[in-house]
């Protein structure tokens, strides 16, 4: 596969390069969880082994409220990294997304890189395509093309605008794409899912986004993998490299839209994700209305490292979870929405 390797492949292989070995996360822009604090509860009176962080999101139980964020696809390195991770996820029934399909349509010998349902078959699965690509060729015949191979349960469509601007020949037409979002969410036979990439998504967004028929908002705020950093890594041209580092810390921090998303629709299955690094985090942002939180760069730390270094990664975002409930007197994820977050 490496020697006939398409644009779009090699920039998959960067992305998990760059994402690894270089400072490429947020600097001087936080999540905003630092904001917020629970009240430690001294006298929980609930019994630890009982606490339950399982729920569930667009139908389908997940044994805690996690989100391996879509990630990659495409190389034999991304195929490894999506098993590792499928695994994991059907192992402790986390939901999952995948990377950008579009490479799925130019080159289908590649699909199987991305195909993971045989080894998570529980899991509840996102397929995941530029929404920009809707003006690029691909409309709901690529989409649902998509949604079957990897036989998604959910479409992820991503926002990427300043990405675009900083990637080399980004696709940089966003024009009328809520109209086209629109058929989409009206024709395809699953959710359809909006998502940004790291700069956030605002309340005023997620209202058109939600009025054209998007079942489900990921916020993706700032605060974690700066997508501005990574292009500005990959260039060559020192005007984008340049442009990149400008807006390093663009965007609206995760908190920030978790917060403001919610209390506008407290109805809509909302995921928080953009610099989400520990269990505690994950518990502030389903206590600020999140239903799934997602994590991206860990899980793609852990996955590059080992099947073991994934284990010990759940196992811990999981208990500090249940911790985080047990010491605020929370016998559930439900429950933490009643305890009190001191601004
Ligand atoms: C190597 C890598 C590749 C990514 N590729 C995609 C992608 O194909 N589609 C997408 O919607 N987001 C993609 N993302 C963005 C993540 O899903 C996530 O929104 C972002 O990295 C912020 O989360 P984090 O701070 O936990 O890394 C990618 C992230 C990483 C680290």
């Amino acid at each position: 596969m490496g020697e006939n390797q398409t644009a779009t492949q090699t920039r998959k292989d960067d992305h998990i390069r760059i994402c690894l070995d270089e400072k490429v996360q947020c600097g001087n822009i936080s999540n905003g969880l630092e904001k917020y604090h629970f009240n430690h509860v001294c006298l929980p009176e609930l019994d630890y082994e009982k606490i339950n962080i399982s729920s569930q999101f667009l139908g389908k139980k997940i044994d805690s409220p996690l989100l391996i964020s879509s990630m990659t696809g495409g190389t034999t390195n991304a195929q490894l990294i999506n098993q590792r991770l499928a695994k994991i996820a059907q192992k402790y029934h986390l939901a999952m997304g995948i990377g950008s399909g579009r490479v799925i349509i130019e080159k289908p010998e590649v699909a199987s890189t991305f195909k993971v349902r045989s080894y998570a078959p529980d899991v509840l699965l996102f397929a995941n395509i530029g929404a920009v690509q809707l003006n690029y060729g691909y409309g709901y015949k690529e989409c649902l093309e998509l949604v079957k191979i990897l036989e998604a349960d959910a479409l992820i469509l991503h926002l990427n605008p300043l990405q675009e601007c900083i990637q080399p020949q980004g696709d940089t037409n966003f024009k009328d794409l809520l109209t086209k979002i629109a058929q989409l969410c009206e024709n395809l036979p699953v959710p359809v899912i909006a998502k940004e990439v790291g700069n956030g998504i605002s309340a005023d967004m997620a209202e058109k986004l939600i009025n054209v028929g998007v079942k489900s908002i990921d916020v993706a705020g700032a605060g974690g993998t700066s997508w501005a950093m990574v292009e500005s890594e990959r260039a060559n041209n020192p005007l984008q490299r340049e442009l990149g580092k400008t807006f390093a810390n663009w965007g609206i921090p995760t908190a920030d839209c978790v917060a403001d998303i919610s209390s506008k629709y407290p109805d809509i299955p909302l995921i928080a994700s953009g610099g989400i690094r520990n269990g505690l985090e994950v518990a502030k942002l389903i206590a600020l209305g999140a239903d799934l939180v997602g994590l991206a760069y860990p899980f793609l730390k852990a996955a590059m490292e080992s099947t073991q270094a994934l284990d010990f990664l759940v196992n811990l975002l999981n208990v500090e979870i249940k911790t985080t409930l047990f010491c605020t007197g929370s016998k559930d994820l439900s429950s933490l929405h009643q305890n009190l977050i001191i601004k």
